[in-house]
């Protein structure tokens, strides 16, 4: 029997007056932990039972977050972090591993998986509320949210405004969220990559670009790429000189971009591939801010799914 309570699996389950609600209330936690935590070291919820972590994938800025989100909500995570010490070793499946984990009476599950486990089908088949962290290449939908609360914070809107994806937009799960987010809250995506890091339904986003200054002087906010080596065929191999030459992000390249323009990343960074470590100097870097607000964000929403509008 499904949960009563609602998962997130894709941001399509969504709508644009939930989002900004969403946002609302993740800037009064930060708000309030600014107020309470920093000052008196007060801010916490009380024991609510346990959350169940779930990272079959290697993750460190979700996964942490997560786990500071549901530790500061009141729900203690329960965790596992890749297969290592579990009986994933053994041979044990992810669905049978999730099964048995359900029968400890966690009160909800956050999960990173590959694209082969059945993310929606695991969420019909649990009775407790199911978050997606990173499903494979399909979604990465708290990550799209917090970069959407990024940039509202800078410029009070998502409406109208131009995100430019540059790297490998292909591999991205990050990339298939913000689709999604995009088409709720209104803002225009653009792609800039080499031929072969584009999406086959890349000609259904706003702008395509080859030219990474013509792109970055079109975008309001770049969101640059890992470049997935581990994704690529190895009989598809890049040329590593030759994608920074083109599209590397450099104090140099980054010229182009508005003087209020935003410079992102979802991290993990190859700092020299896609990416120069000055970068994070510029004052238009939100980078580490992304990662600061991933944890209040993940906590408004694991409030909203556990506790409504109480
Ligand atoms: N952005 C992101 O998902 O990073 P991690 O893989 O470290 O969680």
């Amino acid at each position: 029997m499904p949960s009563s309570r609602r998962s997130l699996i894709s941001l399509n389950d969504f709508n644009t007056n939930e989002i900004r609600q969403l946002f609302s209330e993740t800037q009064k936690l930060k708000s309030n932990f600014s107020t309470h935590h920093l000052s008196s070291g007060t801010y916490h919820s009380g024991y609510k039972g346990t959350s169940a972590l779930l990272f079959f994938e290697p993750s460190t800025r979700t996964r942490f977050s997560f786990e500071a989100a549901s530790s500061r909500s009141g729900y203690h995570p329960l965790i596992l972090d890749g297969g290592l010490g579990t009986s994933l070793e053994k041979g044990e499946s992810v669905e049978d591993t999730i099964f048995n984990i359900e029968a400890l009476r966690p009160l909800f599950f956050v999960i990173r998986c590959h694209d082969l486990v059945d993310l929606q089908a695991i969420k019909e088949s649990v009775q407790v509320p199911v978050i997606n962290a990173g499903w494979g290449r399909k979604g990465h939908p708290t990550q799209a949210l917090l970069d959407g609360l990024t940039i509202y914070e800078k410029f009070n809107r998502l409406d109208g405004l131009n995100v430019l994806f540059v790297g490998d937009i292909k591999h991205s799960r990050v990339v298939s969220s913000h689709l999604e987010l995009a088409r709720i809250m209104n803002y225009n995506i653009g792609f800039c990559a080499p031929a072969d890091f584009l999406r086959e339904d890349a000609n259904t986003v706003a702008k395509t670009f080859t030219d990474l200054e013509a792109a970055l002087q079109w975008a309001d906010v770049l969101i640059a790429l890992r470049v997935q080596k581990e994704r690529h065929d190895s009989d598809n191999l890049f040329l590593i000189e030759d994608y920074k030459e083109k599209f590397g992000l450099n104090t140099k390249s980054l010229k182009a971009l508005k003087s209020d323009g935003l410079i992102m990343h979802p991290g993990p960074i190859n700092y020299g591939i896609e990416l120069d470590l000055e970068v994070l100097k510029d004052p238009r870097s939100r980078i580490l801010k992304q990662v600061e607000n991933g944890v209040f964000l993940r906590e408004a929403l694991i409030r909203r799914i556990m506790e409504g509008d109480k």
